[in-house]
């Protein structure tokens, strides 16, 4: 083993500047990863045997409620290259530690079409297949090939498949029964070089418009990208200035008894029908409808101009939004009958 490749372990580190809610808290141990074989090394040593271990990559979903008695792996692997390419599609690479929106717009400078609708997202590469990122009318999941992972028991490097991830909305194996067992180092994406824009979303469409482009029938994917960064800084607290982890509910999916029964109380609720008949309600309009946007509990607060989102005004604590987002889901729940499902993995 190189020296390069040994574990260097840091005790007591700050996580502040690791999660985009910005809660001041430690971790026991952490652990620097910017080669697979540091990985290996890391989860190996016998000096954090036994410990939990939290894989962190930009910290972007996810709610720290106290410092962490464990090992912290720091995921900052490198690098980002075309694979391969056939008839059909390119198939790009990167690193689990790439900045995602750096990779969406890499892959634009490289005449590579296909994920500007996730333009913006925060975090890494190797988090958006944990909860399938997803935005403006794109999944992640659409445009996925395979990944690759290390398994913490074993060190077992492991390539799956789409239907192993078995992605779902905002889900995958990786929430389930993969939970806190890999550590995803690299992720494939497969670019179709049939390109289609996607530019039906209400808010897209209408920045699309508004913007004057002269192709706003007919959008290139630039300008997608281009009206995706824009309507995100309108609307979405940038996690530098404000801390916050995006949406912090699911939008929750109902039967379509009860979204009947929904609609006769409450005419206007935003709805999406969904391919099995079953309705997904926006839980941003639900909350709102609470009387909950722009409103505080001590520095937590309900985003002025999204009510889905969760931010920290401040010092705030992940119990103080821990305890703001259980009072929004108690309204929701009272009022609407539905119930909230918190979308960020909270410890
Ligand atoms: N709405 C309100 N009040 C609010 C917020 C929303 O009335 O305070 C209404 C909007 O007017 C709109 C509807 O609710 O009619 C939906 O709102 P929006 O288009 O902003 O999207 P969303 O459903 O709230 C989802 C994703 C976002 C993603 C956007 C755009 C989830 C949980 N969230 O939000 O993803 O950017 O659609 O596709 O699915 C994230 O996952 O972290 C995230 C930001």
């Amino acid at each position: 083993m190189s020296r390069s490749d040994s574990a260097a372990f840091i005790a007591g580190y700050p996580l502040k500047a690791h999660n985009t809610f910005g809660f001041d808290v430690c971790a026991q141990f952490a652990c620097r990863i910017e080669h697979e074989a540091q990985l290996m090394a890391a989860v190996r040593d016998p000096r954090t045997a036994g410990l939990p271990r939290l894989v962190l990559g930009g910290g972007s979903n996810v709610v720290l409620t106290g410092d962490f008695a464990g090992l912290v792996l720091l995921v900052a692997l490198q690098g980002r290259r075309m694979v391969r390419e056939d008839h059909d599609a390119w198939y790009v690479e990167a690193a689990a530690g790439e900045p995602w929106h750096d990779f969406v717009a890499w892959t634009l400078s490289q005449g590579l079409p296909g994920l500007e609708n996730l333009a913006l997202i925060p975090g890494t590469v190797g988090a958006a297949p944990i909860q399938n990122i997803g935005a403006y009318g794109l999944e992640m999941c659409e445009r996925f090939a395979s990944l690759r992972a290390v398994e913490l028991a074993t060190g077992a490097v492991v390539e799956l498949d789409a239907k192993a991830c078995r992605f779902g909305y905002r889900d995958s194996f990786f929430k389930r029964e993969g939970r806190d067992r890999f550590v995803i180092t690299s992720v494939t994406f497969r670019l179709p070089k049939v390109w289609q824009p996607r530019a039906g979303y209400a808010d897209i469409a209408r920045e699309l418009a508004a913007g004057g482009h002269a192709d706003a029938a007919a959008p290139s994917a630039q300008a997608i990208f281009d009206a995706v960064v824009a309507v995100r800084r309108a609307k979405l607290p940038d996690p530098l200035q404000l801390g916050n982890a995006g949406s912090f509910f699911k939008n929750p999916v109902v039967e379509a008894t009860q979204f009947e029964a929904l609609k006769v109380k409450e005419p206007e609720v935003v709805s999406y029908p969904q391919p099995d008949g079953r309705v997904k309600l926006a839980a941003g309009w639900l909350i709102d409808r609470c009387g909950w946007k722009g409103r505080a509990m001590g520095a937590a607060a309900v985003h002025e101009r999204q009510a889905l989102v969760l931010v920290n005004r401040g010092g705030a604590s992940g119990a103080e939004v821990l305890a703001l987002a259980k009072a929004v889901q108690r309204d929701v729940l009272a009022r609407f009958g539905v119930e909230l499902e918190a979308e960020p993995v909270c410890l």
